[in-house]
């Protein structure tokens, strides 16, 4: 048997070491050229989408505070934006309403309203930019005056009844050019339910991405901030899971495949890397990361401190996510990764 280099044993002279030292990784980090050649993961910008705040109104393009370099779009700023984006090679979408206070209610009417800006904005940027994938949101929060993902009453969030409402709200979307629908409250039964209207209104070819395994996460802050959608009492501890929770994912992962699901998402992404890959390993279904909003703010903070170099920092935590398993990066750094790739800045 070959003798092998041990690291413990202290007692082998420096020459017989470097004799015995079969093994050297770092032949395989040389140069540039090996280093490309060895490379295990690429991230392209195929795996990028890019989430858009919109509101109604025009001219507005209004930056939120706790997301620099993230804005509120209106419609006529939003089609500016996708443009630029699609110059850069960003091809798909995730998009999520900031409504008014004075048009929410206990139920949500406003999402499936034959007057909704959302449903009208993605009508118009489906007709404009036909090769974009343009994806959804399916939740209550950003409509409902309670500010939870469902129906509420006496205090708790209920399950069953809030399906209609979802259901309806998937098919509207579907009408207007959504490519995929995102049902995002991490209750039980949605994709089925979301599935089977689809289904019956003949948008069979409609994809789900489901939220499937979505935490009960103080980071999505910013988010909330940004659509002005945090809930008025309580919290979201009893649909969302508990980040202390590995082997639950399994379960929303079997039921959402059977359910019918396109993509199974893991958020937040960074902080739940164990998870990405733990469903990458077990299911064919390609996997979604949502790379939220307090991870994007984080390292914004930590660059604009000078505490990380920015340039090298984001790149480093997007192909973070590919490695681990995900194929779908849903990110705000996803325009500002294209613009540094345009720029050379990646080479
Ligand atoms: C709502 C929804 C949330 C996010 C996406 N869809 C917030 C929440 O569950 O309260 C968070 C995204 C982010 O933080 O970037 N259904």
């Amino acid at each position: 048997m070959q003798q092998r280099y041990a690291v413990a044993n202290r007692f082998i002279p420096l020459a017989d070491t470097v004799r015995t030292m079969l093994e050297r990784p770092r032949r395989n980090r040389a140069t540039e050229t090996i280093r490309s050649m060895v490379r295990e993961t690429r991230l392209d910008l195929s795996n990028l989408i890019y989430p858009l705040f919109m509101v109604d109104g025009k001219g507005i393009k209004d930056e939120i505070g706790s997301l620099p370099g993230i804005y509120r779009y209106s419609e006529d700023k939003l089609l500016k934006e996708v443009e630029e984006s699609m110059n850069l090679g960003l091809r798909s979408f995730v998009l999520f309403p900031a409504v008014e206070d004075s048009l929410k209610d206990k139920t949500a009417t406003y999402s499936y309203s034959q007057k909704n800006f959302y449903l009208r904005t993605i009508s118009k940027l489906k007709k404009e930019f036909p090769e974009t994938c343009l994806i959804s949101d399916v939740a209550m929060d950003p409509y409902s005056s309670d500010g939870h993902d469902g129906l509420v009453e006496d205090g708790k969030i209920l399950n069953d009844e809030t399906l209609d409402i979802l259901g309806r709200m998937a098919v509207a979307q579907a009408e207007v050019g959504i490519d995929i629908i995102g049902p995002s409250d991490m209750m039980d039964g949605r994709i089925q339910h979301i599935r089977e209207e689809l289904d019956d209104e003949d948008f069979e070819n409609v994809g789900i991405m489901s939220y499937t395994a979505k935490y009960a996460s103080a980071y999505y802050g910013p988010f909330r901030d940004a659509l002005g959608s945090a809930p008025k009492s309580g919290d979201k501890k009893t649909y969302q899971m508990d980040p202390a929770n590995k082997w639950e994912a399994l379960r929303e992962a079997e039921l959402d495949a059977s359910e019918g699901a396109d993509f199974l998402m893991v958020k937040p992404a960074l902080l739940y890397l164990d998870i990405i890959h733990l469903l990458k390993e077990k299911f064919e279904l390609p996997i979604a990361a949502y790379n939220v909003s307090g991870e994007y703010a984080m390292l914004k903070a930590a660059a604009q401190n000078g505490w990380l170099d920015y340039d090298k920092a984001m790149p480093e935590m997007l192909l973070s996510f590919k490695r681990a398993g995900a194929s779908a990066i849903l990110t705000y750094f996803a325009k500002e990764y294209a613009q540094m790739l345009k720029d050379g800045k990646l080479a």
